[in-house]
Protein backbone atom coordinates (compact mmCIF):
# COMPACT_ATOMS: atom_id res chain seq x y z
CA UNK A 1 0.00 0.00 0.00
CA UNK A 2 1.45 3.46 -0.82
CA UNK A 3 0.58 5.81 2.09
CA UNK A 4 2.98 8.92 0.88
CA UNK A 5 -0.07 10.81 0.36
CA UNK A 6 -1.37 10.11 3.70
CA UNK A 7 -4.40 7.35 4.27
CA UNK A 8 -7.75 7.54 5.20
CA UNK A 9 -10.06 4.60 5.99
CA UNK A 10 -13.72 4.51 7.16
CA UNK A 11 -15.42 1.75 8.69
CA UNK A 12 -18.91 1.49 10.08
CA UNK A 13 -19.79 -0.32 13.62
CA UNK A 14 -23.10 -1.69 14.59
CA UNK A 15 -23.98 -1.87 18.17
CA UNK A 16 -24.84 -4.68 19.98
CA UNK A 17 -23.58 -6.56 17.39
CA UNK A 18 -21.10 -8.62 19.44
CA UNK A 19 -20.21 -11.14 16.64
CA UNK A 20 -18.40 -8.98 14.67
CA UNK A 21 -17.17 -6.77 17.99
CA UNK A 22 -13.05 -6.52 17.32
CA UNK A 23 -13.68 -6.76 13.78
CA UNK A 24 -12.69 -3.11 12.79
CA UNK A 25 -9.62 -2.98 15.73
CA UNK A 26 -8.22 -6.63 13.71
CA UNK A 27 -8.49 -4.84 10.74
CA UNK A 28 -6.68 -1.16 11.34
CA UNK A 29 -3.86 -3.44 12.98
CA UNK A 30 -3.32 -5.20 9.77
CA UNK A 31 -3.21 -2.17 7.51
CA UNK A 32 -1.22 -0.42 10.28
CA UNK A 33 1.55 -3.50 9.37
CA UNK A 34 0.97 -3.81 6.29
CA UNK A 35 2.20 0.16 5.70
CA UNK A 36 5.16 -0.52 7.89
CA UNK A 37 3.75 1.54 11.23
CA UNK A 38 6.50 1.12 14.12
CA UNK A 39 5.21 -2.33 16.31
CA UNK A 40 4.99 -0.36 19.85
CA UNK A 41 2.65 2.43 17.96
CA UNK A 42 0.40 -0.62 16.40
CA UNK A 43 0.41 -1.90 19.83
CA UNK A 44 -0.64 0.70 21.38
CA UNK A 45 -3.11 1.72 18.65
CA UNK A 46 -4.40 -1.78 18.64
CA UNK A 47 -5.26 -1.49 21.99
CA UNK A 48 -7.06 2.11 21.60
CA UNK A 49 -9.24 0.93 18.50
CA UNK A 50 -10.41 -1.83 20.22
CA UNK A 51 -11.51 -0.54 23.22
CA UNK A 52 -13.23 2.30 21.28
CA UNK A 53 -14.84 -0.11 19.29
CA UNK A 54 -16.02 -2.06 21.93
CA UNK A 55 -17.80 1.00 23.89
CA UNK A 56 -19.61 1.24 21.10
CA UNK A 57 -20.61 -1.71 20.57
CA UNK A 58 -22.11 -1.98 24.33
CA UNK A 59 -23.38 1.47 24.51
CA UNK A 60 -24.25 2.94 21.43
CA UNK A 61 -26.59 2.25 18.32
CA UNK A 62 -23.77 2.83 15.24
CA UNK A 63 -20.52 4.35 14.90
CA UNK A 64 -17.74 5.45 12.25
CA UNK A 65 -14.40 4.89 12.64
CA UNK A 66 -12.03 6.71 10.54
CA UNK A 67 -8.56 5.83 10.16
CA UNK A 68 -6.19 8.60 9.26
CA UNK A 69 -2.13 8.68 8.91
CA UNK A 70 0.05 11.20 7.43
CA UNK A 71 3.69 11.18 8.18
CA UNK A 72 3.34 13.05 11.19
CA UNK A 73 -0.12 11.67 12.92
CA UNK A 74 -1.58 8.62 13.15
CA UNK A 75 -5.38 9.35 13.96
CA UNK A 76 -8.71 7.53 14.88
CA UNK A 77 -11.75 8.99 14.80
CA UNK A 78 -14.67 7.57 16.89
CA UNK A 79 -18.09 8.94 16.51
CA UNK A 80 -21.37 6.89 17.15
CA UNK A 81 -25.06 7.71 17.87
CA UNK A 82 -25.75 6.52 21.27
CA UNK A 83 -26.88 7.40 24.52
CA UNK A 84 -23.92 9.89 24.80
CA UNK A 85 -21.74 10.12 28.18
CA UNK A 86 -23.49 12.84 30.78
CA UNK A 87 -20.18 13.03 32.97
CA UNK A 88 -16.93 12.61 30.87
CA UNK A 89 -14.81 12.67 33.99
CA UNK A 90 -16.60 9.97 35.62
CA UNK A 91 -16.53 7.68 32.73
CA UNK A 92 -13.02 8.20 32.45
CA UNK A 93 -12.11 6.96 36.19
CA UNK A 94 -10.65 3.84 36.19
CA UNK A 95 -13.40 1.53 37.35
CA UNK A 96 -16.38 3.09 36.60
CA UNK A 97 -18.58 1.32 34.35
CA UNK A 98 -22.20 0.88 33.58
CA UNK A 99 -22.27 -2.21 31.73
CA UNK A 100 -24.95 -4.56 32.59
CA UNK A 101 -24.29 -8.15 34.08
CA UNK A 102 -24.92 -10.26 30.80
CA UNK A 103 -21.49 -7.58 29.71
CA UNK A 104 -19.90 -8.27 32.42
CA UNK A 105 -20.93 -12.13 31.78
CA UNK A 106 -19.16 -12.08 28.61
CA UNK A 107 -15.45 -10.10 30.19
CA UNK A 108 -16.75 -6.79 29.29
CA UNK A 109 -17.30 -3.55 32.37
CA UNK A 110 -14.25 -3.05 34.37
CA UNK A 111 -14.35 0.57 33.69
CA UNK A 112 -10.50 0.53 32.37
CA UNK A 113 -11.78 0.96 28.19
CA UNK A 114 -11.34 4.63 28.54
CA UNK A 115 -8.39 5.14 31.20
CA UNK A 116 -6.30 2.76 28.77
CA UNK A 117 -6.68 4.51 25.51
CA UNK A 118 -5.75 7.82 27.46
CA UNK A 119 -2.43 5.77 28.38
CA UNK A 120 -2.21 4.34 25.29
CA UNK A 121 -2.90 7.70 23.37
CA UNK A 122 -0.61 10.68 22.94
CA UNK A 123 -3.50 12.66 23.10
CA UNK A 124 -7.00 12.06 23.66
CA UNK A 125 -10.51 14.24 22.92
CA UNK A 126 -13.61 13.21 24.03
CA UNK A 127 -16.64 15.05 23.57
CA UNK A 128 -19.61 13.81 23.83
CA UNK A 129 -24.06 15.20 23.36
CA UNK A 130 -26.45 13.37 25.86
CA UNK A 131 -29.23 12.04 23.70
CA UNK A 132 -26.95 12.31 20.61
CA UNK A 133 -23.49 10.51 20.80
CA UNK A 134 -19.75 10.46 21.75
CA UNK A 135 -16.73 11.36 19.63
CA UNK A 136 -13.17 10.11 20.49
CA UNK A 137 -10.49 11.37 18.72
CA UNK A 138 -7.24 9.35 19.60
CA UNK A 139 -4.20 10.76 18.48
CA UNK A 140 -0.63 8.89 18.09
CA UNK A 141 2.76 10.78 17.29
CA UNK A 142 4.55 9.52 14.23
CA UNK A 143 7.56 11.87 13.92
CA UNK A 144 8.98 11.43 17.33
CA UNK A 145 8.97 7.23 16.88
CA UNK A 146 12.40 6.38 15.82
CA UNK A 147 13.57 4.65 12.29
CA UNK A 148 14.14 0.85 13.82
N1 LIG B 1 -19.48 5.44 23.31
C1 LIG B 1 -20.08 5.52 24.49
N2 LIG B 1 -21.39 5.90 24.60
C2 LIG B 1 -22.00 5.99 25.78
N3 LIG B 1 -21.41 5.73 26.96
C3 LIG B 1 -20.11 5.34 26.92
C4 LIG B 1 -19.39 5.21 25.72
N4 LIG B 1 -18.12 4.85 26.02
C5 LIG B 1 -18.07 4.76 27.35
N5 LIG B 1 -19.26 5.06 27.92
C6 LIG B 1 -19.58 5.11 29.36
O1 LIG B 1 -18.37 5.24 30.08
C7 LIG B 1 -18.21 4.13 30.97
C8 LIG B 1 -16.74 3.79 31.08
O2 LIG B 1 -16.25 3.29 29.83
P1 LIG B 1 -14.99 2.33 29.83
O3 LIG B 1 -14.72 1.91 28.43
O4 LIG B 1 -13.89 2.98 30.57
O5 LIG B 1 -15.46 1.08 30.71
P2 LIG B 1 -16.51 -0.07 30.35
O6 LIG B 1 -16.80 -0.07 28.89
O7 LIG B 1 -17.67 0.08 31.27
O8 LIG B 1 -15.69 -1.38 30.74
P3 LIG B 1 -14.47 -2.01 29.92
O9 LIG B 1 -14.10 -1.05 28.84
O10 LIG B 1 -13.36 -2.19 30.92
O11 LIG B 1 -15.00 -3.32 29.39
C9 LIG B 1 -19.09 3.04 30.38
O12 LIG B 1 -19.48 2.08 31.33
C10 LIG B 1 -20.26 3.85 29.86
O13 LIG B 1 -21.12 4.22 30.92
MG1 LIG C 1 -15.22 0.00 27.51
Amino acid sequence: MNTDAGLNKRFEIEGRNFSRAGAISTKVKEILKEIGIANPVIRRAAIAAYEAEMNVVMYAQRGRFTLSITPQILSLRVDDEGPGIEDIGLAMQEGYSTATDEMREMGFGAGMGLPNIKRNADRLEISSVPGKGTALGIFFDLSKVKEQ
